[in-house]
């Protein structure tokens, strides 16, 4: 039984962690988490009442709060998904992705240093801090046959992914360095319920049952390789329990799709689901409307996601099929969810949390 500190536990994949470990093992969970506009402590509630559930309200670059929560908790594990994700954000806003994703890993690997250094040589040696990244790092690829691998140069196109770069860089180092055990792993782009609504699918979904156009940058031509987030969730969980040191991970779902076919399925499972549209609707797929590209958006991601399989044994369990199909129910399912991040009242929740 291990003790699992997961950063940005809040959040959409996050979450997904937190769950799959109350779920499925054994293992306790300490949540520390900012709870941006990105964190939805709803996301948690099904685990919220386990006795091996903890939360700590903290941001990752308040060093004294870390090393508060280490000499509390005395986790055996660090997952750190704690990050700001969004990449329009990041153009808009680029400060917030500097501190957080690279000063904020920064005061979390010292936190996490000063607590391992003091460790015996048993559990020194059984320690893991375990990075999550993206494969938008690599930048993007124009040829069809291309994959990203775990050996690929690092390229990033966004202060998002540069951000991110600049943190898996400090991670490795502490490894080099310190010798600090860690692991990274870099992955394609998830989907899944919990995906806060501002991210591609979650606003296709919502603004089609509202009518609403359905916005796609440029062509819609832009290709992503996209993994359900559970089955993300499910690898994370066995490269932090089994993988190598020093080792990283790509992850993917082998479901490369054109932004505009995602946008189409997510159409076409409305249809069938909800055939009953807002007035004036005659088919989803009216709704699609080509917005003004994104500046620098990458053209093409996909993932060689062969090391996992090979070396942990780890392949995806849901085809894009069957988790689409997923995502759309669980949207249809949990209205309320959604609707209290549409009107805003989730941050509301965070009154009422622990810690
Ligand atoms: N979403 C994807 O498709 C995807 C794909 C590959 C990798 N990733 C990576 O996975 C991780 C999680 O992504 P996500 O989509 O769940 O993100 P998210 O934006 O949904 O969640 C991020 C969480 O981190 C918290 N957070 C932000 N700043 C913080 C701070 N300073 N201190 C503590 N907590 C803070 C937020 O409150 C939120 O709960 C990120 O590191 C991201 O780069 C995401």
């Amino acid at each position: 039984m291990k003790k699992i500190l997961v950063t940005g536990g809040a959040g959409f994949i996050g979450s997904a962690v937190v769950r799959h470990i109350i779920n499925e093992t054994s293992d306790s969970v300490v949540v520390i988490d900012k709870l941006t506009y990105a964190g939805n402590l709803a996301s948690l509630a099904s685990v919220a009442q386990s006795e091996r559930f903890a939360f700590e309200h903290v941001d990752i670059c308040d060093r004294a709060a870390l090393d508060a929560v280490f000499a509390q908790y005395q986790p055996d594990c660090v997952m750190h998904l704690a990050a700001e994700s969004h990449v329009d954000r990041s153009i808009d806003g680029p400060a917030a992705f500097i501190e957080t994703n690279i000063v904020g890993t920064y005061q979390l690997l010292e936190a996490t240093r000063n607590w391992w250094s003091e460790l015996d040589a048993g559990k020194k040696a059984a320690f893991r801090f375990h990075h999550i990244s993206t494969d938008e790092v690599y930048g993007d690829l124009h040829g069809s046959d291309d994959f990203f691998t775990e050996t690929t140069p690092y390229a990033p196109s966004s202060p998002y992914s540069a951000s991110k770069a600049g943190s898996d860089h400090l991670v490795r180092a502490w490894l080099r360095t310190y010798g600090l055990p860690t692991l990274v792993t870099n992955c394609s782009n998830n989907y899944g319920p919990c995906h806060f609504p501002e991210k591609l699918i979650p606003l296709t979904i919502l603004n089609a049952l509202a009518g609403k156009p359905l916005p796609v940058y440029g062509n819609g031509l832009q290709v992503r390789d996209w993994l359900y987030v559970e089955d993300h969730a499910r690898a994370l969980y066995r490269v932090a329990t089994t993988g190598a040191v020093g080792e990283t991970y790509n992850i993917g779902g082998h479901n490369e799709r054109k932004n505009i076919d995602v946008v189409r399925t997510v159409c076409a499972l409305l249809e069938e689901l909800v055939p009953h549209k807002p007035e004036g609707v005659e088919r989803y797929e009216d709704l699609i409307t080509f917005v003004t590209d994104r500046p620098g958006h990458d053209v093409r991601y996909a993932i060689d996601a062969s090391k996992i399989e090979r070396e942990l044994g780890w392949t995806p369990e849901e085809t894009f099929e069957t988790g689409m199909r997923k995502t759309v129910q669980w949207y249809l399912e949990n209205q309320s969810w959604w609707q209290q991040v549409l009107d805003g009242s989730y941050q509301g929740e965070r009154l009422g949390l622990k810690g």
